[in-house]
C-alpha cells in the first residue's frame, strides 16, 4: 500500500535532509506553507487549504506568474528537440537569445555571455571589468545584494561573507545614493562600480533622480566600468524594460536573472559593450559555465523577452502601480503608527514602516492574510511588495485590501 506523505511528513523530511533550520524557522514564525499547486498569480499549499498571492515571486522570478500558457509551451516545443547543448561548440539557440537582448538592451551591448544564476553571472561581469581595466578595485553599495557565489558575495553585504573567511582584497562599499561617498571611493585602481539599479534587499531605496546619472560620470571620468545589476529590477518590474531607462543611463556591463527563466528554466545573463568581449580574444575559454545558456531553455528566455518588452505589457505595470500608489495614500492616512511610506518605481515597491520588528511582522500578518510577502533582509522596517506583472487593476485591488488588513495585523501585534 503507497503511503500518502502529509505535510507534517514533508516538513519532517525537509528538516532531517535539506534544511533543520529553515523548517523551524518557519514553523516558529506561523508560515508552515508547502508550495504545491500554483497558477499565475496564485499559490496553494500541499494540503490544499491555503491560498496566497504571490507577492515575493522570488524577487522576480515569476514576473509572468506561475506556469504562464506560453513560457511552458515554449519549453515544451523545446524539449522536443533540444538539450542542455554543449557549452564549448557554436551554439545556434544562444546565438538567437544573445542577440534579441543586444537588440532590447540600453545603450550599445552587442554581446551576452550566458550563467545559470545570478551570482555567476554578477562573478562573471565583475571578471569582465577586471579583465578589460587591468585594475582590480570593485566599489559596491553597503547592504547590497548580488548573491551567494564568490565575487559576488564580495560586493555584498558584510553580514553574509564574515562567517565565511571575512573580505576579500579589492572590495569596498559605500552607501547607496551617497554620490560624495562614492566620490571619495573612486580612483584609477577602480576596476568597476557595481549597483543594483533599486536594491532590493536593501529595502528599495529609491535613489536621487540625479544618483545614477552622476555615477555614470564618475566612472567615465576614472575609465571604470559601471555594472549595473537588474536581476530585480529587469524586465518590466519597474513599468520600464530595464529600471536604468527611468535615470537614461545605461551601464557597460547588465546583469540580468531571474524572471529570464520564465519561473521555469535557470538563466541568466551578462551582457556587455563590444570593446569589453576583447578580455576573450587571448583566450575565448578563459570562462565557461556547463550549463550556462542551456540551448532547451533559451526559446524560454526568447519567450519572456517578447512578453516583457511588449508596450501593452509595459502599459499594465504602470495602470497597477498607479492603483498601488493612489492606494497607500489611504493606508498611509489609516496606519500612521505603522506605515511611514511606500517606496516604489513601477511594480518595484517597499512598505516602509516605522521600525525593525514590522517587516518580520508584516510577513506574517500578509501570510495570515493571503499574501506572500517577505522582509527586507538589510533594512528589516521594509516589506517587499513584488507581485507578478501579469495581474490586473482588480487583483492590484484586492492585494491593496489584504495589504490593509495585514497593516492592521502589524499593528495589534507591535500592541497598538
Ligand atoms: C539583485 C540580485 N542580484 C543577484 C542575485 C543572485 O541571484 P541568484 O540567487 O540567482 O544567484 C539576486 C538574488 O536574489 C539579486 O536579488
Amino acid at each position: 500500500m503507497i503511503k500518502l506523505e502529509t505535510k507534517q511528513d514533508t516538513i519532517n523530511q525537509f528538516a532531517a535532509h535539506v534544511s533543520s533550520g529553515k523548517a523551524a524557522f518557519f514553523q516558529f514564525a506561523g508560515i508552515d506553507f508547502v508550495p504545491g499547486r500554483r497558477e499565475g498569480p496564485f499559490l496553494w499549499d500541499v494540503d490544499g487549504e491555503t491560498r496566497l498571492i504571490n507577492c515575493h515571486c522570488n524577487g522576480g522570478v515569476f514576473n509572468l506568474g506561475h506556469r504562464h500558457p506560453e513560457i511552458v509551451q515554449a519549453l515544451t516545443a523545446s524539449l522536443q528537440t533540444l538539450d542542455i547543448g554543449n557549452h564549448h561548440l557554436i551554439s545556434r539557440q544562444r546565438a538567437l537569445l544573445a542577440e534579441k537582448l543586444a537588440a532590447l538592451m540600453p545603450g550599445d551591448m552587442p554581446y551576452t555571455v550566458f550563467d545559470v544564476g545570478g551570482g555567476e553571472a554578477v562573478d562573471l561581469a565583475i571578471k569582465v571589468a577586471r579583465g578589460y581595466t587591468g585594475r582590480r578595485t570593485i566599489v559596491s553599495a553597503s547592504g547590497g545584494y548580488h548573491g551567494h557565489t564568490g565575487l559576488a558575495l564580495a560586493a555584498g553585504d558584510a553580514k553574509y561573507y564574515e562567517p565565511f573567511g571575512g573580505a576579500l582584497p579589492g572590495f569596498m562599499q559605500v552607501a547607496y545614493g551617497d554620490i560624495a561617498a562614492l566620490k571619495t571611493a573612486v580612483s584609477t585602481d577602480t576596476a568597476a562600480v557595481i549597483l543594483e539599479t533599486i536594491p532590493a534587499t536593501l529595502g528599495m531605496p529609491i535613489p536621487p533622480p540625479a544618483y545614477l546619472r552622476q555615477v555614470r560620470e564618475l566612472c567615465d571620468a576614472y575609465n571604470a566600468c559601471l555594472i549595473l545589476d537588474e536581476v530585480q529590477t529587469g524586465l518590466g518590474r519597474t513599468g520600464k524594460l530595464w529600471a536604468c531607462e527611468h535615470y537614461d543611463v545605461a551601464p557597460d556591463i547588465m546583469v540580468i536573472g531571474k524572471g529570464l527563466s520564465g519561473g521555469v528554466y535557470p538563466m541568466t545573463a551578462t551582457c556587455f559593450r563590444k570593446e569589453l568581449e576583447s578580455v576573450f580574444h587571448e583566450d575565448p575559454f578563459i570562462h565557461i559555465s556547463t550549463f550556462g545558456g542551456a540551448e532547451v531553455g533559451c526559446p524560454v528566455a526568447l519567450k519572456v523577452l517578447e512578453i516583457s518588452s511588449a508596450p501593452d505589457f509595459l502599459a499594465n505595470v504602470m495602470a497597477c502601480a498607479a492603483v498601488f500608489a493612489d492606494g497607500f495614500q489611504s493606508l498611509q492616512a489609516k496606519h500612521p503608527r505603522v506605515l511611514v511610506r511606500l517606496r516604489q518605481l513601477g511594480l518595484m515597491m517597499g512598505i516602509e514602516m516605522v521600525n525593525e520588528y514590522c517587516g518580520p511582522l508584516f510577513s506574517k500578518a500578509a501570510y495570515d492574510n493571503g499574501l506572500l510577502s517577505v522582509y527586507a533582509n538589510n533594512d528589516r522596517r521594509v516589506a517587499q511588495l513584488l507581485p507578478p506583472l501579469i495581474i490586473d487593476v482588480a487583483l492590484a485591488h484586492e492585494i491593496l485590501e489584504r495589504v490593509d488588513a495585514s497593516l492592521g495585523g502589524v499593528a495589534r501585534m507591535l500592541g497598538g
